[in-house]
Parts: structure tokens; sequence; C-alpha cells
């Protein structure tokens, strides 16, 4: 226990700068098999083969000006390593989950010196390079695997004994047992091994420094011993975002010390209940929320924020709602941590199945309706919804500018209730609701511990309606829509920006340098919930 605080100490303050330079950045993640090819073409792309449909890093390059226009400056790609080649019973390796060589790329997605250009373009926009690693296992298509395929790990002493993971409750089970199945066995790496563990660890020092990468995003990372992270984190000498696929914030607390960020599972849980129909609950969000900053390292000021994700199915599959999609689109971007636009699938056995789309609509439910190649969509702008994630990008960044404070400063959440919820983050206010589009209810939130200046004039930046604080900087609104609102004052609009820039206040001084009184204590720390779903933990 010693030794590992010390390491994650030695860990976190070795990468400090890294992890705050990407914590000002939103992360468009996507498939890159699935979303954009080379020379432009379509090509069919039959969901249900679970094949390689063509897209490569050159074809990411093409599209970089679509995911820079929705406003995000960092890009999470598939995993770039050799895979298993061939089918198997779950398919292709086209998601790139399925390690073979770890030294080798993947060459169905390119060359290294397309990585390499790829890593360039995003540079030049001032973009990142996020890059996805599985270290937990390699993967093979019988069983017992051929050894003799992966390297460098080549021998049956590099994992460890062939056990497939049963129990959920048992740690022992979850890290030394196998993912996967007879077809396709996911071998467990043994990391308790020296000559593994510096394989590995000088494998990403290598990844990183060759194609420059800025960001790892890690797989399965409950699945390996918490004390085995921080000597690889350290390696890699970039920031690390890790998917600890679990509902229980009380879960991901020790993982927290160990890797810069995690994808807040937990929150997602509660935020996809809560928003896909109007008898979620935002309390139990907010609860949520409240344990996760009670007990992370950081709070949520460091977790990797999102609506979908590659293990179910897509948020519009569970609702056509406008405003119900709408509010839960914009919780990731007005939270504390970092956002993520995310896409969605559903895991069928060993596979992992990932498309990015969110903001062009895409509703895929299970298997395969949710395998859309996303040039399908044409990469269309003008849209609702990617105008919506435009908007939301844009109001982050404002909000950013607008107060040096805001990504230190944990979010405080009001108007709390199974159908409401206002996250204040100044200068920026959420107003979320899910009521839905056909609600002749009225919505209010009252949120008198707003922090505004009194009689600040304010802006839904969704809308470019107005709203005014009231004498005492508090925030009373009333709507019947359904719709959220995010808040932000006049101040903090830029004239030459695109959100109601028509309604920049003209000649003010920042509402930055504005002496505002500080805002409330937070609500309260809400008593842990300990609830038990053993089915929701399963974890490729
Ligand atoms: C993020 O912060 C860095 C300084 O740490 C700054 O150079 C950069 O412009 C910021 N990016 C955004 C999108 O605010
Ligand atoms: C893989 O499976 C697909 C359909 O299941 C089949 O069309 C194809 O020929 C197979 N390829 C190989 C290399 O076995
Ligand atoms: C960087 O961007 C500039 C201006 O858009 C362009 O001329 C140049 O070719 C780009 N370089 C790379 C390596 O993409
Ligand atoms: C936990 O899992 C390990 C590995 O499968 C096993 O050896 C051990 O007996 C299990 N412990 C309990 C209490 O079930
Ligand atoms: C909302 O979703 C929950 C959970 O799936 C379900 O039990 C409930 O019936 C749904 N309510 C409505 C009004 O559809
Ligand atoms: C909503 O969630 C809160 C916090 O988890 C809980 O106390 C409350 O009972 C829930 N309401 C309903 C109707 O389930
Ligand atoms: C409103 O939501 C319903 C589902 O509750 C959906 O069928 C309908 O298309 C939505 N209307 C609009 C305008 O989004
Ligand atoms: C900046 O953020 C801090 C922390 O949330 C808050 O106390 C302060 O009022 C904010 N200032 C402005 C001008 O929004």
């Amino acid at each position: 226990m010693l030794r590992l605080l010390t390491a994650s100490l030695l860990a976190t303050s070795a990468l400090a700068a890294t992890a705050a330079e990407w914590q000002n950045r939103t992360i468009y993640q996507l498939v890159t098999d699935r979303f954009a090819t080379p020379d432009g073409s379509g090509p069919p792309c039959d969901t249900g083969d679970r094949k390689y449909c063509g897209g490569t890093w050159k074809g990411i390059i093409s599209k970089l000006d679509y995911i820079h226009d929705l406003g995000f400056d960092a890009v999470w790609i598939s995993p770039v390593v050799a895979n298993l080649e061939g089918n198997t019973t779950d398919g292709q390796a086209y998601h790139g989950y399925w390690t073979q060589d770890i030294n080798s790329l993947n060459s169905k997605f390119g060359t290294a010196d397309d990585l390499k250009a790829l890593s360039a373009a995003l540079h030049n926009r001032s973009m990142y390079l996020m890059v996805d690693v599985v270290v937990n296992h390699m993967v093979s298509n019988s069983d017992p695997p051929d050894y003799s395929n992966f390297t460098p790990f080549s021998k049956e002493s590099n994992f460890h004994p062939e056990c497939f993971i049963t129990d959920y409750t048992n740690q022992t089970d979850v890290e030394q047992c196998w993912l996967g199945d007879k077809d396709v066995p996911l071998a467990d790496l043994n990391t308790e091994a020296d000559d593994v563990v510096s394989s590995l660890n000088s494998w990403i020092k290598g990844l990183v420094s060759d194609y420059a990468i800025d960001g790892l995003r890690i797989d399965t990372v409950k699945h390996v011993r918490k004390d085995f992270w921080p000597g690889f984190v350290s390696s890699a000498g970039v920031f690390t975002i890790g998917e600890v696929l679990h509902e229980e914030p009380s879960y991901l607390a020790p993982y927290t010390k160990v890797m810069d960020s995690l994808l807040d599972y937990p929150a997602w849980f509660t935020l996809t209940a809560a928003f896909k129909n109007n008898t979620g609950n935002l309390t139990a969000l907010a609860t949520t929320v409240w344990q996760s900053q009670a007990s992370y390292l950081s709070g949520e000021l460091m977790v990797g924020s999102f609506l979908e994700n590659h293990d179910q199915p897509r948020f519009q599959s569970l609702t056509q709602d406008s405003s119900l999609i709408k509010n839960a689109m914009a919780w990731p971007f007005v939270q504390d941590g970092i956002p993520i636009l995310s896409h969605s699938s559903e895991r069928i056995g060993a596979d992992h199945h990932s498309y990015p789309g969110q903001e062009q609509g895409y509703t895929g439910g299970g298997d395969p309706s949710n395998r859309e190649a996303l040039w399908y969509s044409g990469y269309i702008e003008d849209k609702p919804l990617v105008t919506h994630v435009k908007i939301l990008n844009e109001a982050r960044r404002l909000a950013i500018a607008a107060n040096t404070s805001f990504l230190t400063t944990a979010a405080l959440l009001y108007a709390v209730s199974e159908s409401t919820l206002a996250v204040s983050k100044p200068p920026l206010l959420a107003l979320l609701t899910n009521v839905g589009n056909i609600s002749t209810a009225a919505t209010t939130w009252n949120v008198p511990d707003a922090g505004y200046p009194a009689n600040e004039v304010l802006v839904d930046v969704l809308t470019c309606n107005k709203v005014t604080a009231d004498n005492s900087g508090g925030v009373l609104v009333h709507a019947t829509s359904g719709e959220p609102q995010v808040l932000l004052p006049t101040s903090a609009l830029s004239a030459s920006g695109s959100i109601c820039s028509n309604l920049a206040a003209q000649g003010q001084s920042s509402s930055a340098l504005r002496n505002v009184v500080a805002s409330a204590l937070p609500v309260g720390i809400a008593v842990a919930l300990v609830f038990f779903v053993s089915q929701l933990t399963f974890d490729f």
C-alpha cells in the first residue's frame, strides 16, 4: 500500500502539467474503421458482418475539419497495434481491441508514416492525439491460444493460467482470470511478472514517442492490479484516461490515484437513467456526482464525461424525445470533467463494436443496427444536434476564458429534484430537466445562489433568449418546453464568436474581473448508496 501511494504521488506530480493541458479540451472519440475512408468513398458497411469497412488514419486526416468545426480540440482513435487477422465467431478485429503484436501497427489502418501524418495534422491544428491502448490481454481465435502468434509475449508463462472470469465481486478473479470465451479468449497477461511489466513499459514509452501521442485511453483498467498502473503511466509520460467499468464511485475512487483520469462511468449510469424518459431521476445523478466529488482524488474535475459508450445501445435508441436528447447531450459539457463526444454500441461476447455519430442523430440500438459508418451521414454540419454540439463546445470555451477558476472549482448542484437540476460553474449555469418535449407541466429552476452580480444580464446560448439575475444575483427560470438552458452573462460572450454574438456586451469589463460574491457552500454530500448490480460490471 505504501509503495502504491508513493508511486502514484510521483506519477501524478510528473504528469501534472500534461493533465492540466488536457483539462480545458474536449475530445471527439471515433472508431478508425468506421469514421472516414482515405479516398472519400462510401463503401457499403454491412454492420452485421462485423468486418473491416475501410476507414483509415488518412481518412481521419481528410475529415479533421469536420471534427474541428464541431469545436473539438482532441481526437481519440481506436487502438493502433496489429490485431488478430481473419475471421472469428465474433467477426473481425475492425475495432482494434484484439491485440496480437504490440510492436507492429494495424496495416488495415495505414502505415507508420500515415499515423505520423495524422499526429502532425492534428498538432498543426493545435489538436491533440489520444490513442487507445490495451495492456490487460492479447487475443486469440483458438483455445488454448497459439502463444507463438503473440509478439513479444510468445510464451504461455507470460500469461495468467487460463480461467474465465466468473465472479465480478472477487477482485483476484477480475484481475487474473480471463475475459472473452473459448471461441475468442482474451489471454490475460501476467502483469505481476517483472519481464512482462518492463516490456509493456518500454513499449508504451516508444509508442508515445514514435507517434508524438498526446494522451492515452487505457482499456480494461480494473482487470490489472492497481499498483501496475503508476509505472506504466510514468513510462508513457503523457495524460492517461482509464476505463474502469463500474457504477459505484467507491469502486473507481482508488483508481483515481493511479492515473490522471477515469471515464466517468458511475455518472454515465445515472445520467442515462435520468434522461431516458420523464420518470428518470435527476436526484440520483446529483447523488452520484456528490459521491464522486467527495471520493475521487481531484473530485470530478479530472473525469472524462460522456453520454454514449462502447457497451450500450445509443442514447437515441432509448428515446427520440428531442428535449431529453438535448438535455442529456449537454451534461458532459456543463459539468466538472473533460467532455467526450463518444459513440455507442452494443457489445456481443468478447467484441468491441464502437461507432461515432451521436451528433448525426444515429439511433442504432442493438446488434447490428448500431453499427453505422459515419460516411453514411455525409458529415453534414447543418443539423440540429451538430449545432447543439458546436454551441456547447463554444459555451464551455467562453466560460473557461472568462474565469480562471472554472477548471479548478467543483460544480455546485442546485434545484435538485427528480425532474430538475441546475449545474453551477460560474459564469456558466446549466438548467436541465427531464420533463420531455411534450410536457405541458411547467418547469421551474430556482437558484438563489447562482452567484452573479446583481441584475446581471444572462443569455441562454441555446436560444439566445435573455434572462436577468435578480438583485442578489440569483436566477429563477420557468419553462414549458423541456429544453435545457445554458446561461452565460452577455459579458462572457464574444462579439466575434458564433453564439449569440449580437448580444455580446460591448465595452464592458470582463465578468472575470468583477467582484462577485462567492458562491454558496456545496449543497451537501449524500450518504453513499450501496447498490449492487453485478450484471453491469462486465468489462472487456
Ligand atoms: C487551454 O489552456 C492553455 C494554457 O494552459 C491555452 O494555451 C489554450 O488556449 C487553452 N485552450 C482552450 C481551448 O481554452
Ligand atoms: C469471413 O466471414 C465472412 C462472412 O461470415 C465470409 O464472407 C468470408 O469469406 C470469411 N473470410 C475468411 C477469410 O474466412
Ligand atoms: C499545417 O497547416 C498549414 C496551413 O493550413 C498547411 O499549409 C501545412 O501544410 C500544414 N502542415 C501539415 C504538416 O499538415
Ligand atoms: C477469488 O478468485 C481467485 C481466482 O479465480 C480464486 O483463486 C479464489 O479462490 C477466489 N476467492 C474467493 C473467496 O472466492
Ligand atoms: C422509464 O424507464 C424505466 C426504466 O427502463 C421504465 O421502468 C419506465 O416504465 C419508463 N417510464 C416511461 C413513462 O416510459
Ligand atoms: C431519486 O434518487 C434519490 C437519490 O438516489 C432517491 O433518494 C429517491 O428515492 C429517488 N426517487 C425515486 C422516485 O426513485
Ligand atoms: C418529442 O418526443 C417524442 C417522443 O417522446 C418524439 O416522438 C417526437 O418526435 C419529439 N418531437 C420533437 C419535435 O422532437
Ligand atoms: C469564477 O469561479 C469561481 C469558482 O466557481 C466563482 O466563485 C467566481 O464567482 C467565478 N467568477 C466569475 C466572474 O464568474
